[in-house]
């Protein structure tokens, strides 16, 4: 009954969420992307709807099943989710990007299919970076104030704790949340090493849907102080 009464710890909050891997066309019939299921951003997408939030997600090409009650917008490549997320996060009050974004894209995507031409030969292609997507929302105003709480990913492959604190003060965020390895591409459970000006905590390895409730909870008390 206590349960049933107690408010929800992010009820009349707003929050923004990137998920799954980006898309970055060659031509009209292949790409590069990452590794990344999203089930870690939809299991937080999921948590922050039951906790109270309205959510909005903006997922990459993923396999995922829409949580319930959340408004889900598809995207392909990291251009396109940079301008979903600027055009949805002016009344948001929490942003959360787990989104493996493709660093490079190819600097020019063929208008027709590459063929080979039978000598061997191999194309040479040039890349150009993406727009960092989390580094962009944390520069905004709202960011910079505290309105808008901003909660980043880091997949590292060393050194977790030095890289992420780095990560953190480079892209200005409050929170940044590493993967506990060995690498949870595409797996139900996960660790996860929270970093923030304080300090840093884990949250001990179980379902990504667990760790999702328990990081909703976390970012509510840190709104909450
Ligand atoms: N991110 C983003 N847009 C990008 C690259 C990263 O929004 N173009 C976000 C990710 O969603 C994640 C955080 O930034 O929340 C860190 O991503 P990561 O790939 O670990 O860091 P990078 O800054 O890209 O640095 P590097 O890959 O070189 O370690
Ligand atoms: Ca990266």
């Amino acid at each position: 009954l206590q349960y049933f009464f107690a408010a929800k710890s992010l009820a009349g909050k707003k929050l923004l969420i990137t998920a799954g891997p980006t898309f970055e066309a060659i031509d009209p019939v292949r790409g590069i992307t990452n590794l990344s299921s999203g089930k870690m951003g939809f299991a937080i997408a999921r948590a922050a709807q039951a906790a109270g939030a309205q959510v909005t997600l903006v997922a990459g090409p993923v396999h995922v099943p829409t949580p319930r009650g959340v408004r889900r917008i598809d995207v392909q490549s990291a251009q396109n989710m940079l301008d979903a997320v600027l055009s949805n996060v002016e009344s948001a009050d929490i942003f959360v990007a787990t989104a493996a974004v493709a660093d490079w894209r190819p600097a020019q995507a063929a208008d027709q299919k590459i063929k080979k031409d039978g000598s061997g030969q191999v194309p040479q292609m040039a890349f150009v970076e993406n727009p960092d997507i989390l580094a962009t929302v944390a520069q905004l105003p709202r960011a910079q104030s505290g309105q808008l709480y901003c909660v980043g990913f880091a997949a590292e492959s060393e050194n977790l704790l030095a890289n992420a604190e780095a990560k953190r003060r480079r892209k200005q965020i409050p929170l940044l949340v590493g993967n506990i390895g060995p690498a949870t591409f595409g797996k139900d459970d996960n660790a996860l090493l929270l970093v923030d000006a304080h300090g840093h905590q884990e949250l001990p390895r179980a379902s990504k849907a667990v760790l999702g409730e328990q990081l909703v909870a976390e970012i509510a008390r840190r709104l909450a102080q």
